[in-house]
């Protein structure tokens, strides 16, 4: 059996690499062979947001490379959706495997349900119930068109359910983003800049900022950079290119805030785990700091990851100054602790769940 894996940005290299190493150790065990080719869409194209992810955790070179990046939400998807069909036509896999709510996700989905490849989608039935993010749109079509939907928590498949999907096509199987942070726990690397920085180990804020809310409207990233600079704490901000393109001409005061350029995976886990408090308006990031016991606060009005919000490990304070400044300072945080992704053995269960579904087992 053969199924395409369809990625092509940063948080989708971490989830689909623990995958595809589950496909091969599962191939080593059993008599099912899933044979995996990977199509890279290109929207992440750097080498420190692409390159660096399939080196760093050895996920198996991509098959295919389309090299569609930049440009607009239409052109992008579109792009992507036209040389995914070609690629469907002439190669004939049994599935099509996404992941999470990119415009990759979305053409991959899309070209797959169209030519009845059943599609497999890896974080459905998450909801910010804000339908002005483009991630929205796109995971809420993707869950639609879709054949097996994994979601990570019990939330998520209740949302799936309310929108009419029917249950059994519904795995609850925890989250991949915990797989990676478990397996890699021994392997987070310093990065080789963090001593010329001057700042001590427990004693910064990491910060990442990409979210198009927050990029597209320059009045919300300027009041971000003043809560960030106004806290005076010490600030690594691993900058996304989307986000260090557009505050070049903005004359933004930065003291206490160390720009460097974004991260490898392990680097990443080493921040994550030597900081004392994550500041971001990422998905995965609000995960990974729970995951290393560090308080987060999230620079959004929503977040689809709401279980840690409710256990007063994580703060919403979108775009606002003062209580960017104040949920900073904050020392009144809840034991980070709970039980809501799973166990690290995600990418397990998917793979078998996929193998039964293409051989006509039932789960
Ligand atoms: C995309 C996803 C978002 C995800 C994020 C992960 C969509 C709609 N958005 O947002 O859900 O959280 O990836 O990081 O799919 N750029 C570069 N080099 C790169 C990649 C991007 O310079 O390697 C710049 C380009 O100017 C590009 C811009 O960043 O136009 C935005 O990239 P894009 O992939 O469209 O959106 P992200 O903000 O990365
Ligand atoms: N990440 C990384 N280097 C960085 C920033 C993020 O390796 O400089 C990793 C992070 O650890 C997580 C993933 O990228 O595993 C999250 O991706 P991102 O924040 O870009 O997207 P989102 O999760 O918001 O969709």
């Amino acid at each position: 059996m053969k199924i395409l894996t369809v990625i092509g940005a940063r948080p989708q290299f971490v989830k689909a690499g623990m995958v595809s190493r589950a496909i091969l150790k599962s191939n080593s065990k059993t008599r099912h062979v899933l044979e995996e080719r990977i199509c890279h869409t290109g929207q992440h194209y750097d080498t420190n947001m692409s390159d660096v992810f399939f080196d760093e955790m050895n996920i198996p070179k991509p098959h295919y490379k389309l090299g569609i990046g930049g440009g607009g939400h239409g052109e992008m998807t579109g792009r992507q959706l036209e040389k995914i069909e070609r690629i469907l036509l002439d190669d004939k896999p049994d599935g099509v495997l996404v992941y999470g709510d990119t415009n990759s996700t979305l053409a991959g989905a899309l070209a797959a349900s169209k030519l009845h490849i059943p599609v497999f989608h890896v974080e459905a039935g998450l909801r910010s119930f804000n339908r002005n993010m483009p991630e929205e749109i796109n995971r809420v079509l993707t869950d639609h068109v879709s054949e097996i939907l994994f979601s990570p928590t019990l939330l998520a498949k209740k949302h799936l359910i309310r929108e009419g999907i029917c249950e059994n096509r519904i795995k609850v199987v925890g989250d991949v983003m915990y797989d990676a942070a478990k397996f890699y726990a021994s392997k987070a690397r310093k990065p080789e800049w963090f001593d010329e920085l001057s700042v001590e180990v427990n004693d910064f804020v990491l910060c990442t900022i990409h979210r198009a809310e927050n990029t597209d409207d320059i009045e919300r990233l300027r009041s971000i950079f003043r809560g960030l600079q106004r806290c005076g704490k010490p600030i690594i901000l691993p900058l996304h290119p989307r986000t260090k393109g557009l505050i070049e001409n903005l004359n933004l005061e930065m003291s206490n805030i160390h720009i460097v350029d974004p991260v490898g995976y392990l680097e990443m886990l080493w921040l994550e785990v030597n900081c004392n408090l994550v500041a971001t308006d990422s998905g995965g990031v609000q995960k990974e700091a729970f995951f290393q016991g560090k308080p987060c606060i999230t620079m959004r009005g929503e977040t689809e990851w709401v279980e840690l919000v409710d256990a007063g490990v994580n703060i919403l304070v979108g775009a606002d100054e003062n209580e960017i400044v104040n949920a900073i300072s904050s020392d009144r945080w809840n034991s980070i602790q709970g039980d809501f992704y799973g166990n690290g053995n995600t990418a397990e269960k998917i793979v078998n769940i996929i193998l039964a579904s293409l051989i006509g087992v039932t789960q």
